[in-house]
């Protein structure tokens, strides 16, 4: 059994990974997957029906990047009503990271209602990897909006990129040491453009990140934009996307840029909003050409990580 790029990838039992909107975090060798499970029915909603209810975010661990094992839930839904992460919830891209002040690791998620009012991001820390975390709070950081949203390392600070003003700015929050909160400290950036979906790395000294236009579930042109500073004025330059299809970023949208060895990947969702439990997934390398004008070159290929990691 081999996983291909676009297709829902199965497990090392089989098993259909249900991991959307995720990310992979390297802890001591190992690789750990968290994600949306959505194994479940498409439900009403104010999104006419392109929901799954919360069943929790799930986890995979890895020691090459190809073999997942389910890990199980590390987040839960709870069937009370009155608790903030009853089934009716919404629960989207999970982002884990290690503090190593507390010696924890902290579970960041979009939080919100099925008509995506509330924009707000929940916290949740866990001693280990797999879980269980234990929620801390539900908060809007900065009192800013948070929809979409990635958290990205820089010298040993973690900042809070996310999609704010009703999705029409990105901000980015500098998180505290213990990463359960953000300090006060935040900046503009891409004002009015309206992008969604922040995949962000650093390479050559230069910030890049890769975003999406905000179309819901249906797949836009992605476009790059790169700083010299993570808090000056990020610029747009291009679509990185080559390939049939590239002006649907391959019917996907990017998720999380990550690096292996020197080189960077990056993480597509291939939704099905009318049954999303059985959306694709790919990795896809980031080739990054230099200083010149579009210096960034997404491939389309079938093979996760085009081959790269055998
Ligand atoms: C997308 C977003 C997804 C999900 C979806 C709901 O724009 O990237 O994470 O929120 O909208 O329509």
């Amino acid at each position: 059994m081999k996983n291909k790029n676009g297709d829902i990838w199965l497990d090392d039992q089989g098993k259909k990974i249900q991991a959307h909107g995720g990310m992979i975090l390297k802890h001591e060798n190992m690789y750990y997957w968290y994600g949306e499970n959505k194994e479940g029915p498409n439900v009403k909603s104010a999104t006419d029906g392109r929901k799954v209810d919360f069943i929790g975010i799930s986890c995979y661990s890895s020691s090459n990047l190809r073999d997942w094992h389910y890990e199980g839930l590390v987040l839960e839904a709870s069937n009370d009503p009155s608790n903030p992460l009853y089934r009716d919830k919404v629960v989207e891209r999970p982002k884990v990271v290690y503090s190593k002040w507390t010696k924890e690791f902290v579970l960041w998620f979009h939080y919100d209602h099925d008509d995506y009012w509330i924009a707000a991001s929940g916290v949740a820390t866990s001693k280990t990897p797999t879980g269980s975390f234990e929620l801390n709070k539900i908060f809007k950081p900065n009192r800013k909006d948070s929809r979409d949203f990635t958290i990205f390392e820089d010298e040993d600070k973690f900042y809070l990129v996310h999609s704010s003003d009703f999705n029409k700015t990105m901000y980015i929050s500098e998180l505290t040491d213990d990463l359960t909160d953000v300090t006060g400290l935040y900046t503009k950036i891409l004002v009015d453009q309206e992008r969604e979906a922040p995949a962000v790395f650093k390479k050559n000294g230069m910030y890049f990140m890769v975003t999406s236009g905000t179309t819901g579930w249906e797949p836009n042109a992605a476009l790059y934009s790169r700083s010299n500073h993570l808090f000056t004025p990020h610029k747009l330059i291009d679509n990185p996307c080559e390939g049939q299809d590239y002006r649907y970023t391959f019917h996907g949208q990017f998720n999380y840029a990550f690096e292996v060895k020197g080189n960077v990947y990056i993480m597509i969702d291939h939704w099905k909003p009318d049954n999303l439990r059985d959306s694709g997934y790919s990795i896809l390398p980031v080739e990054i050409i230099g200083k010149k004008k579009r210096d960034l070159r997404i491939k389309w290929t079938e093979e996760p990580f085009g081959g790269e990691l055998v």
